[in-house]
């Protein structure tokens, strides 16, 4: 019987996952630590809106575990020292240096975890992959903990998770499964079923799937590349709409009532942004390559030079619709998250539509919701194309949209929150240069009542001027 988890990582995908696995076990203690004390202050602030990150639902839960049996610590040694279970959720950024640069999933914070644990553990520990990770990095732990350790037994298992940020909470209340990868021998089943009893606790046992680890790694490589690939597909027709007459809603919704296809995940955009799907494709690709599957490596591949090219060509439609010219111009940006309902900007399209905009000398006004300005500046900042001073006079930050698109040249909607919808376009209009340039890079306006108010409305795969 578990009686007490640690989870180390306090991130997007740590803090919701104990939140939930806390209240949903009361008997549980689950302890997640983070070497990041402004994170671990933040998740225990009294005001629940400090939360570090943003999920709808996120504070409620909180609220109710925390304090009783869900804790936020820097102190990792003794989380460690405490739990039979512990769980790895680091981050696994793409690697930016050495062999495998730009491609790789760089594990060296996974492995000052699995080191930090076999120097700490003293008694038995179950240890649970949560971070997307290369496949068999858990024979890259397993060999770590087996010959740096105290001579304790170690249990891998690989549990990935696939929640998505903006809807965090629900789909951990109710995923459509639950993946746990494990040894088959005894000691390796023992400790599956342990993990499969806390997610009992709530989810419906046929939900609960149980895997060899590298089917269990495999498959959140997998079901990630999926998910872009089918968005870097209507991404791809949403280019022929725009020339050939079609419109790619329609086509979306046509090909989606097809039950083979499905209807969700086929909406055109500016491209797909996240922590994950490009960076899990990337690995994908260096996994293959590094097995000598070249033309599995080069097939996924395509699926993020799609995304990018998306992405420019949003960029290059604003600048050729505004007379090839957007230098001093006011262009408006409604979004810089890469998508609602989250403060996540990790590759955001936002970023790179105002980095190719801001090389025109573009004068960007931002408003998001959720997101700081700091965080945008920084955003730009990561990409080293230009300094610091440029961004920041290059990229104003506003906190209210009339104001945002006051005399703006155009608006581009990058994110598609629900409150852009409501917004009074007509008094939005009324205030904009003209004539007044609309892209909507989430397809969340009614195009035709944008045209009625006067808008130059451009949508995504949506064509113009052609019966
Ligand atoms: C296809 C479309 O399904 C149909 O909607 C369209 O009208 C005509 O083209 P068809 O070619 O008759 O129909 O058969 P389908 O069942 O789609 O199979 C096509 C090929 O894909 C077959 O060789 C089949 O064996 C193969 N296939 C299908 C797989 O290899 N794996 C699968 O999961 C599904
Ligand atoms: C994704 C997976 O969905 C999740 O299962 C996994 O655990 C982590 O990666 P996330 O990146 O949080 O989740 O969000 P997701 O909803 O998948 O969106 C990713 C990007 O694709 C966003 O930029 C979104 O705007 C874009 N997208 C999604 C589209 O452009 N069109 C769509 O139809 C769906
Ligand atoms: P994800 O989206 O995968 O959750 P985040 O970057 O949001 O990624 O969260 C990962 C967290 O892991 C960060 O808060 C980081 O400080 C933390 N972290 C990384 N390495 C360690 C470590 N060795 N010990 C404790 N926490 C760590």
């Amino acid at each position: 019987m578990i009686k007490n988890i640690c989870c180390i990582g306090a991130g997007y995908v740590g803090g919701p996952t104990m939140a939930v696995i806390a209240l949903k076990n009361p008997n549980i203690n689950v302890t997640v630590v983070d070497i990041n004390k402004n994170r671990i202050d933040a998740w225990n602030s009294e005001d629940l809106s400090s939360l570090p990150i943003y999920e709808p639902g996120l504070d409620e839960v909180v609220a109710e575990a925390r304090g009783r049996n869900l804790f936020f610590s820097t102190d990792v040694d003794k989380a460690i020292t405490e739990s039979e279970m512990i769980f790895i959720s680091v981050n696994t950024p793409t690697k930016t240096y050495g062999k495998g640069k730009g491609m790789a999933a760089d594990l060296k914070y996974i492995e000052l975890c699995a080191r930090q644990i076999a120097e700490i553990a003293k008694t038995d520990k179950i240890v649970v992959e949560k971070s997307t990770l290369p496949v068999r990095t858990s024979e890259a732990l397993k060999s770590i903990l087996d010959n740096t350790g105290n001579g304790v037994k170690f249990q891998i298992l690989s549990n990935p998770e696939f929640l998505a940020e903006g809807t965090a909470i629900s789909d951990l209340l109710s995923p459509d499964r639950v993946l746990i990868g494990g040894g088959t021998d005894e000691e390796g089943t023992n400790a599956v079923n342990a993990l499969v009893s806390i997610y009992e606790a709530w989810v419906p046992s046929d939900k609960i799937i149980t895997t060899n680890v590298w089917s269990s790694e495999l498959s959140k490589l997998t079901a990630n590349a999926f998910l872009a690939q089918r968005v870097s597909s209507i991404n791809a027709m949403s280019e022929l709409c725009e020339v050939t007459g079609a419109d790619v809603n329609e086509v979306a919704k046509a090909i989606g009532m097809d039950s083979r296809i499905g209807s969700k995940f086929l909406k055109a955009s500016v491209g797909f942004g996240g922590s994950c799907f490009q960076k899990d494709i990337l690995n994908l690709v260096y996994i293959a390559r590094s097995y000598g599957l070249n033309q599995v490596a080069d097939y996924w591949e395509q699926v993020i030079i799609m995304n990018d090219y998306q992405k420019n060509r949003f960029a290059k439609k604003i600048l050729t619709t505004l007379y090839n010219t957007v230098s001093g111009k006011k262009i408006a940006f409604l979004g810089w998250a890469f998508k609602k309902d989250t403060n996540d900007t990790r590759e955001s399209a936002a970023i790179y539509v105002a980095d190719a905009l801001l090389d025109e000398q573009a004068n960007i006004a931002v408003y998001d919701p959720k997101v700081v300005k700091e965080q945008m500046y920084n955003d730009l900042a990561n990409l080293n194309t230009r300094k610091v001073e440029e961004i920041e006079a290059g990229i104003s930050v506003f906190s209210e949209v009339y104001e945002l698109c006051k005399d703006a040249h155009a608006i581009a909607i990058l994110t598609e929150w629900d409150e852009f919808k409501e917004y009074d376009w007509k008094m939005i209009y009324e205030n904009m240069k003209k004539p007044a340039f609309l892209f909507d890079g989430r397809n969340i306006l009614n195009g035709e009542n944008m045209e009625n108010i006067g808008f130059v409305y451009n949508g995504i795969g949506i064509s113009k001027n052609i019966e």
